[in-house]
């Protein structure tokens, strides 16, 4: 196999670029994807992933705006010839009960959680259908994605659509040779579950657990930890997994 070019979007930091990084072990090369702001971070992952030996740049944008999507696709396959891998990582937590929340805090959060892996399966699609070789695609999805938990109804929401998504591309896709797969992880200790009181609580995501009402003694992992699996996923051995939404969550919830 030739090497294979790989988009993650949300790859500043937590789960995306522990992913890139991962890819990097892989004959694979790497475009980051995040927001403006994030350009520090971005240079740090670049960095570590051209420590071992990969090539990779940055490209600053939005999920939710199809022609940031459509431009990264584009300068992907300028920059390295193709697009093999594509992982819709980005995504946004917001903790709010649903009596409280707005129409803006809905139109935000499944922008960019259900839009921005909509738009990023979408165009990551149409250039491998002509290309001609396959590819993989790959969403964040939630344990929210598969039950619901207190306080974070948009967001259970916004999961739950991903995986739809990912089944109905899976199955749109299956003639190319196209996998579409999502990962639902349990509490991956990153700094979306940051919190200024959690020295109180016992530390990184211990807020944020208390407010999901999470059961006492349930463990939190590295986001390596989940990136091992997206590795599994870019196997070649891994074209007989598609459509599948895959809990990896410490035991928190069985399916
Ligand atoms: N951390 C967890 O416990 C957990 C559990 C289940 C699912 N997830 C999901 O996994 C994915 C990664 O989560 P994480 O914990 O690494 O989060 P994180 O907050 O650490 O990182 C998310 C990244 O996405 C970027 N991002 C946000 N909005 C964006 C936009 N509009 N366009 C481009 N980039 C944008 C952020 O800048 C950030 O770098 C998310 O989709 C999240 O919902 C996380």
């Amino acid at each position: 196999m030739s090497t294979r070019t790989a988009i993650i979007t949300g790859a500043a930091q937590g789960m995306g670029e522990a992913i890139a990084v991962r890819f990097a072990d892989e004959d694979i090369n790497v475009v980051l994807f995040d927001i403006r702001g994030k350009e520090a971070l971005l240079e740090g992952v670049v960095k570590k992933v051209e420590a071992k030996g990969r090539k990779a740049f940055y490209f600053v944008g939005d999920v939710t705006v199809e022609k940031d999507i459509e431009d990264v696709v584009a300068k992907t396959v300028a920059t390295y010839g193709g697009l093999d891998v594509m992982v819709a990582n980005a995504g946004i937590l917001q903790q709010r009960a649903l009596i409280d929340s707005t129409t803006e805090d809905f139109n935000r959060i499944m922008g960019v959680n259900t839009l921005g892996v909509m738009l990023c399966y979408k165009h990551a699609a149409r250039q491998m259908i002509k290309q001609g070789r396959g590819g993989r695609i790959i969403g964040a999805c939630s344990i929210s994605g598969k039950q619901g938990l207190p306080d974070v109804a948009l967001y259970t929401a916004s999961k739950f659509a991903v995986r739809g998504l990912t089944q109905t591309t899976a199955l749109e896709l299956q003639k190319y040779d196209i996998t579409c797969n999502a990962y639902c992880p349990g509490m991956i200790l990153t700094p979306m579950l940051a919190h200024p009181d959690d020295d109180k609580h016992g530390g990184l995501g211990s807020v944020v657990m208390m407010a999901d009402n999470v059961r006492p003694g349930t463990k939190a992992a590295q986001p390596n930890v989940v990136a091992e699996l997206v590795a599994y996923l870019i196997k070649p051995e891994a074209h007989f997994m598609t459509g599948q939404s895959i809990s990896i969550n410490g035991g928190l919830f069985f399916d």
